[in-house]
C-alpha cells in the first residue's frame, strides 16, 4: 500500500477512555479511524471533529448497539463503505458491571457476553474478507480476569475467558491473511460508576487495595494500552498471542 492511501481501523467503543486513545494513537500512525459508539454520541463527533482537524476526512462516527445482530452487522457495512478498506478491527467495547450469583438475569447475561464475546466475533466475521484482503488484523481486548476470575463478576469473566479463546481460534481460522491478537489490561481507568448504585461502586479503599497488589505500584493509562495496539499491528509474525499490560498484577493474584 502507498503511504498515500491510509489504513483504516475500526475501533468499537472509541467515544470514550481507552478505546478514544486507542484511536488517537492510531489516527497519529497514519490511520482512518471509524470512531464507533452506542450511547456517547457527543464525545464520539467531538474525537471525529478533532481528528478530521489534523486531517480532513480520516475519521467518522457510527453508532451501533453491539446487543443486535443487525446493528453489528449493519456497522461492519457502513465502516467498510467509506473508504472500502479494514486494515484493523479493535474489539475494545465493553460492558462492565457486577453479577453476583442468585441476582443476575438473562439480561446481565446477554448485555455481557454480546458486548464482549458476541459482538467482537461477527464484527471479525463480517469484516474477515476485507482484512484478509489488506492482510490485516484484529486485536481483542481482553482483561486479566479471564484467567483469574474477579469476584462477584462471573459473567464478565466469563465473557473475557471467551474473548480470549475468540482470539486463539479467530488466528487459526484466519491465518494467514489475517493476525488476531489480545491484550489483557490489569487496572487501567477506574470503571466510569458514576451511574451505578453505591453497593455497586469500587469504594476508595478496595482501590488501594488493588494499587497495593501492583508490583509496578500504580494504575496504567489508556496510552499503555494504545502503545500495545501499535506494537501488535506493527509485528508481522505475532498472531493469536494475548500480552498482558498489568504493571506485573497477574503475577501476583
Ligand atoms: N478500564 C480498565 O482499567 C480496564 C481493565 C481491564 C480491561 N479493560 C478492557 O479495556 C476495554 C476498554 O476499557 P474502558 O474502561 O475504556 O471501557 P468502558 O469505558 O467501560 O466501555 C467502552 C465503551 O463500550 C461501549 N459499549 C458498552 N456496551 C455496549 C453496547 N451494548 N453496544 C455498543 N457499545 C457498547 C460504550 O460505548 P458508549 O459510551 O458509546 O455507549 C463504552 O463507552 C474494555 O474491553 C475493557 O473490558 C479495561
Amino acid at each position: 500500500m502507498s503511504s498515500s492511501t491510509p489504513k483504516v481501523a475500526l475501533v468499537t467503543g472509541a467515544a470514550k477512555r481507552i478505546g478514544a486513545e486507542i484511536a488517537r494513537q492510531l489516527h497519529k500512525e497514519h490511520f482512518n479511524v471509524v470512531i464507533h459508539y452506542h450511547q456517547s454520541e457527543k464525545a464520539a463527533k467531538k474525537l471525529a471533529d478533532e481528528l478530521n482537524e489534523t486531517r480532513e476526512n480520516s475519521a467518522f462516527c457510527i453508532a451501533a448497539d453491539l446487543n443486535d445482530l443487525e446493528q453489528i452487522n449493519s456497522l461492519a457495512t457502513q465502516a467498510q463503505q467509506q473508504w472500502q478498506q479494514i486494515d484493523l478491527l479493535v474489539n475494545n467495547a465493553s460492558s462492565f458491571y457486577p453479577t453476583p450469583i442468585g441476582e443476575t438475569s438473562e439480561e446481565d447475561w446477554n448485555q455481557l457476553i454480546n458486548s464482549n464475546l458476541k459482538a467482537p466475533f461477527f464484527l471479525a466475521q463480517a469484516l474477515a474478507k476485507n482484512l484478509g484482503t489488506h492482510h490485516g488484523c484484529i486485536i481483542n481486548i481482553a482483561d486479566i480476569y479471564a484467567d483469574r476470575p474477579l469476584k462477584k463478576h462471573s459473567v464478565y469473566s466469563i465473557a473475557k475467558a471467551g474473548n480470549v479463546m475468540l482470539t486463539k481460534t479467530l488466528a487459526q481460522e484466519l491465518a494467514p491473511l489475517v493476525r488476531v491478537n489480545g491484550i489483557a489490561p490489569g487496572a487501567i481507568l477506574w470503571p466510569d460508576d458514576s451511574h451505578k448504585k453505591a453497593e455497586d461502586k469500587l469504594s476508595d479503599e478496595n482501590k488501594e487495595k488493588m494499587l497495593a497488589k501492583i508490583p509496578l505500584q500504580q494504575r496504567g493509562q489508556a496510552q499503555d494500552i494504545a502503545r500495545a495496539i501499535l506494537f501488535l499491528t506493527q509485528s508481522p509474525y505475532v498472531t493469536g498471542q494475548i500480552l498482558t499490560v498489568d504493571g506485573g498484577r497477574s503475577i501476583t493474584i
